[in-house]
């Protein structure tokens, strides 16, 4: 059976079955990733990439699958290139650019925004990322760097590090999580506590999760740490992220003894010691080069 979500807006619209028929595609995109095999499938489709908000992984992985398929994209990286300088609205910018291309990935530091374009838009979208809501397609690359490291994810103790609050990488991850049955530890400063909304969710589709402050009560069996940054450019006051700012880093000494493999959606700041980089545990750029066959396997998927 195919893939049959048009948009891929939250992880949240995704049955089991879908990330599954993702994460198997995915595998069959590797050797096209790696360059060891050519592909053409995409061949004369644009992708139009819209980035209102800073991106590395997510823009670059997505502009590396589209041309690996063949393909090609259009966009913008910053707004300062784009006519929103000259004050045109959001609805008129993506109508636009829906006409050029045939399918859309928008950032924005405003939840629900992905959501909206694609109301207006008739080609498929893709939300990489939406202020603190959702990042569909990051959930989709740590899932398969999960299963391709370690095995079945319903296996796994999945401990979720940092800031839970404004994280949308962990916000999407906890619900994925959730549908395998997967055991998770929150663990976090207790401002940046995961939303009581998620906490609800997660308990309502009975999924029993342990929150704590100090990540060496999960050392001991959580199969992956989740590390993430604290999002800074998300604090109603700066001051709030001046005192917590330094709140939890990660060193090799830390991991000394411990069986867990270490995953961060990137970028860090000073959250993991780059002593852990080379370790067996620090899986982090392996898990960013996934982000390439994962979201060939999206394109593909959705661009028809
Ligand atoms: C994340 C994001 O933008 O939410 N980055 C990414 O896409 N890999 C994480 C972050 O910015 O901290």
């Amino acid at each position: 059976m195919g893939f049959e979500l048009k948009n891929i807006i939250s992880i949240k619209d995704f049955k089991k079955k879908d990330i599954e028929y993702i994460l198997k595609l995915s595998e069959k995109m590797e050797p096209i990733a790696k360059s060891e095999e050519k592909s053409n499938i995409l061949d004369g489709s644009i992708l139009g990439m819209l980035f209102y908000e800073a991106s590395t992984r997510t823009r670059l992985s997505f502009e590396t699958a589209m041309k690996r398929l063949g393909g090609n994209t259009i966009g913008f990286a910053e707004t300062e290139t784009s006519s929103a300088t000259k004050g045109e609205n959001l609805t008129d910018t993506v109508r636009t650019v829906g006409k050029y291309a045939d399918a859309l990935v928008i950032r924005h530091n405003m939840e629900g925004t992905a959501r909206y374009v694609a109301e207006v838009v008739d080609v498929p979208v893709i939300n990489a990322g939406d202020g603190a809501g959702q990042h569909p397609t990051q959930t989709l690359l740590d899932l398969y760097t999960m299963q391709r490291l370690l095995g079945d994810i319903d296996e796994l103790h999945v401990a979720l590090i940092g800031d839970l609050k404004y994280g949308r990488t962990v916000h999407s991850l906890s619900y994925a999580l959730a549908m395998f049955g997967v055991k998770m530890s929150f663990v976090s400063p207790s401002e940046l506590k995961m939303p009581r909304e998620t906490l609800h969710d997660l308990a309502a589709a009975g999924v029993s999760v342990q929150e704590t402050e100090d990540i060496r009560d999960v050392l001991a069996y959580a199969d992956v740490l989740y590390v993430t940054r604290i999002q800074k450019e998300r604090f109603p006051d700066p001051q709030e992220y001046l005192k917590i700012k330094g709140a939890y880093t990660i060193d090799s000494k830390l991991l000394q003894g411990s069986e867990a493999i270490v995953m961060h959606p990137l970028p860090r700041v000073d959250e993991i010691s780059h002593d852990v980089d080379n370790t067996p545990y620090g899986k982090y750029f392996q898990q960013a080069f996934y982000g390439v066959p994962v979201r060939m396997a999206l394109l593909k998927s959705i661009i028809k």
